[in-house]
């Protein structure tokens, strides 16, 4: 960033900027209204613009629309001293970069000019760019994001079951995109054009569930309505039934849906004579449903029923390589849902989201993309913008690296200390090696199981050196 252009009508303040600026090596322009401004904004396209509010002729606030159309890639700082909260909030409204409070502080102007002269630098770094918007409208929905090997897994999964009626469980955590890939399924089968129906089985209690799900006569119980009710299962006939949270459900509705899945009908509550329905189910669960059967909470044949075919979705920690696409995908929604353009995901910003480990799973990167996306003042998404637990993430690997670091120190101490220390025989690189390889097997054990495969791609060494350290270490 190099060339400044302030917009004030008072040329004290004028000059005041202008031994400022100069003196911090920028490059400055004045101007002392509006149009005079917006001729120099269009001749020497400055990189920011320092705009006072009250002018004579065109306000500040109407330059700042102008400029904004014309030269979206200006920042505008705006200035002033009147009303100040509601000019805050307009220019804020008008995407501004930032709001200076008059009487001006410098300070808060070089804390200002940092963050701009950082945006600048990002600007150069950007590693994420979103696609056109008319290119996002034409996509095929759901969209559903992702090409590491196992989200490809789970996309031959769903053709295989479009292609067919048979029920599907889908398991994974807590928003990994289970609603979404029963869309999927539904989309892509023969009954895209039928009802999806959702029923969270998690959020109604037992009775009302029940007639949710099956519906009632007139008169079934007390308070039901005159003409009784149409169930879940009923207005979804010829198309799908999605029960989220199928771990949830009372044992006594269990067996209701089992029976209901093998007889292919319904009858309602207070009713005399049952319904055929044709019904394709699928349920999820974020429980791990076969530790569920186990405790005795889950029936389960019922269990076996709906695992005929399980789909398992991956948490977001075990495929990193879908964070890029995933931030630029949200980052894309946010364009359309904010009616703005965003040029792109700064490099550190996508360093950060890579290391994140994400206990929420894609619907935590979601809510951090488009919260960095409202916040951020530019067109450029920076890692000041995103939540802070993210941000600070982060610092604390950096913590735990001097953390491992002192800990080290402490047991060469030690070592050294101790004439007849274990060191002695194999030197002291061999014996904090050896330390430090049993403990990251431990840890990609403790996150990958026994899986020597993976942990031996982890640490980037064959399986073969692998298995020879497990060895040696005699783990
Ligand atoms: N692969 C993906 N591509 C794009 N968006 C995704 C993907 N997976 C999840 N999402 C989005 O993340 C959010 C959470 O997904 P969804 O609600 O399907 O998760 P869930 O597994 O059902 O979570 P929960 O167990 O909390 O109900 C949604 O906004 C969804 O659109
Ligand atoms: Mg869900």
């Amino acid at each position: 960033m190099d060339t400044i252009l302030v917009v004030d009508d008072d040329p004290n303040i004028c000059w005041a900027f202008e031994q400022f600026l100069q003196g911090e090596g920028y490059t400055t322009l004045i101007a002392s209204n509006a149009e005079d401004g917006l001729k120099l904004v269009a001749e020497q396209k400055p990189d920011l613009v320092l705009l006072d509010v009250r002018l004579p002729g065109i306000s500040g606030l109407e330059a700042l629309q102008q400029i904004k159309v014309s030269h979206s890639q200006t920042q505008i700082v705006v200035m002033s001293a009147y009303d100040s909260v509601g000019n805050t909030i307009q220019s804020m409204c008008l995407q501004a970069f930032d709001f200076l409070p008059k009487p001006i502080d410098l300070d808060q102007v070089k804390s200002v000019l940092d963050r701009a002269t950082q945006l600048y630098q990002a600007r150069d770094k950007i590693v994420v760019f979103p696609m056109e918007t008319a290119d996002l409208l034409a996509e095929p929905k759901p969209h559903l994001i992702g090409k590491s090997p196992q989200m490809l897994e789970v996309y031959k999964l769903i053709g295989i079951m479009a292609g067919n009626v048979m029920t599907v469980l889908i398991e994974g955590e807590n928003g990994t995109g289970k609603g979404l890939v029963a869309r999927a399924i539904h989309e892509n089968s023969a009954r895209r054009h039928q009802p999806f129906v959702t029923v969270d089985c998690g959020a109604l209690p037992d009775e009302l569930l029940e007639s949710e799900l099956f519906g009632y006569e007139a008169g079934a119980f007390t308070g039901a309505q005159e003409k009784g009710k149409s169930g879940k299962f009923e207005l979804a006939d010829g198309g799908t039934l999605f029960l989220d949270e199928i771990g949830n459900m009372s044992p006594a509705l269990q067996m209701r849906l089992l029976r209901t899945l093998q007889d292919r009908e319904i009858d309602r509550l207070g009713g005399t004579h049952t319904v055929p329905i044709n019904v394709r189910v699928i349920a999820a669960t974020n429980a791990n449903l076969e530790q569920v059967v186990q405790t005795g909470l889950f029936r389960k044949d019922l269990y076996y029923r709906l695992k005929r075919v399980p789909v398992t979705l991956p948490p977001l920690r075990e495929r990193p390589e879908d964070i890029p696409c995933l931030a630029q995908h949200f980052l894309n929604q946010s364009g359309i849902e904010l009616n703005r353009s965003f040029r792109g995901i700064s490099e550190e910003c996508l360093v950060i989201l890579q290391a994140y480990p994400w206990p929420g799973n894609v619907r935590e990167i979601e809510n951090a993309v488009k919260s960095a996306a409202a916040i951020s003042r530019s067109d450029v998404i920076l890692p000041d913008h995103l939540p802070s637990e993210i941000q600070t993430f982060t610092v604390s690997l950096e913590t735990a690296k001097t953390e491992i670091g002192s800990v080290f120190s402490k047991m060469v101490k030690q070592m050294l200390q101790n004439e007849s220390g274990p060191h002695g025989e194999n030197g002291l690189y061999k014996e904090m090696i050896q330390i430090l390889d049993r403990e990251l097997i431990l840890a990609l054990r403790q996150e990958l199981g026994n899986n020597h495969s993976q942990i031996a791609k982890q640490l980037g060494i064959s399986r073969t050196t692998l298995l020879q350290k497990i060895k040696t270490l005699n783990m």
